[in-house]
């Protein structure tokens, strides 16, 4: 495996080569998933909920999302590390942003941000890639505009789908070097991926995207999602909550019945 730099991404895009991204949040799950061979990992805001069980991304801080970064950037030795600016660290001005920015890759060691927004980023996304900053745009569904779009909903259909090839060709021309497409229809991430010379993550946005995204306890079944609200878009390929729950009661079950430690876990005098 080597080192995946963003001319990497670029190339597979002109090979028509697909691509996974997966989030991760600490050291373990990260050097799994960067032995496994996922090329791009992202320390998302979503740690809001998977890691500080909040309801929304909004409520976490730089100052929470720093350390994970760190813990991610240490564990990747092949996967490039694409870090999340949260809620509140970019959105006042340009100049905001390239301090959040700057934090998330001095402090965290990140090799890329993200951030949430159509051609009014465009600004802000020029100024972090003039300073040499790579920055991965992210449209369609923003969770952290939530409360604007009133709650997770589809974007992009109808008319509303040419505003989406708009934005995602502002950004690109700000110098994004790839664009996370949320929740839109597949038609819609289709027409932007063919528009566009970087690559789409899809997540939501269907199969004609140049690379996906999953949230990395929703497709290890980790997520302890209510009964029937799993989102569409996640595809579950393990138990992992099974798995651990079961562990977690063999375990206690072994200590109450005195069966662990057994002699073999035990040190002789
Ligand atoms: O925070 C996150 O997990 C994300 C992905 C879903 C794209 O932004
Ligand atoms: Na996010």
């Amino acid at each position: 495996l080597k080192k995946i730099r963003i001319p990497h991404l670029h190339q597979m895009k002109a090979r028509g080569e697909r691509w996974a991204m997966l989030t991760a949040y600490d050291q373990l799950s990260a050097a799994v998933f960067d032995a496994a061979g996922i090329p791009v990992l992202l320390v998302g805001d979503s740690a809001a909920n998977n890691v500080y069980g909040h309801s929304t991304t909004l409520p976490v801080t730089l100052d929470e999302l720093i350390p994970l970064v760190r813990a991610v950037a240490g564990a990747a030795s092949h996967a490039l590390v694409v870090a999340d600016l949260p809620f509140g660290s970019y959105q006042g001005s340009p100049q905001q942003a390239f301090e959040s920015a700057v934090r998330l890759m001095k402090e965290g060691l990140a090799h890329a941000v993200k951030l949430e927004g159509g051609a009014a980023m465009a600004p802000t996304v020029r100024l972090l890639t003039d300073a040499g900053i790579p920055v991965m745009a992210h449209i369609g569904f923003t969770p952290q505009s939530e409360h604007t779009l009133g709650g997770y909903r589809v974007q992009g259909r109808g008319e509303n789908a040419q505003s989406l090839v708009d934005d995602a060709l502002a950004l690109q021309e700000a110098g994004a070097f790839s664009l996370v497409m949320e929740m839109v229809p597949a038609p819609a991430a289709g027409a932007v991926t063919k528009a566009l010379d970087i690559p789409t993550v899809g997540i939501g946005a269907g199969p004609d995207c140049d690379a996906q995204v999953l949230v990395w306890t929703d497709m290890a079944g980790f997520t302890d999602h209510p009964a029937g609200k799993t989102p569409r878009f996640v595809k579950k390929y393990a138990d992992l909550r099974g798995i651990l729950t079961q562990a977690a009661q063999e375990y206690a079950r072994d200590v109450r019945h005195g069966t662990f430690p057994a002699p073999e876990h035990s040190f002789e005098e």
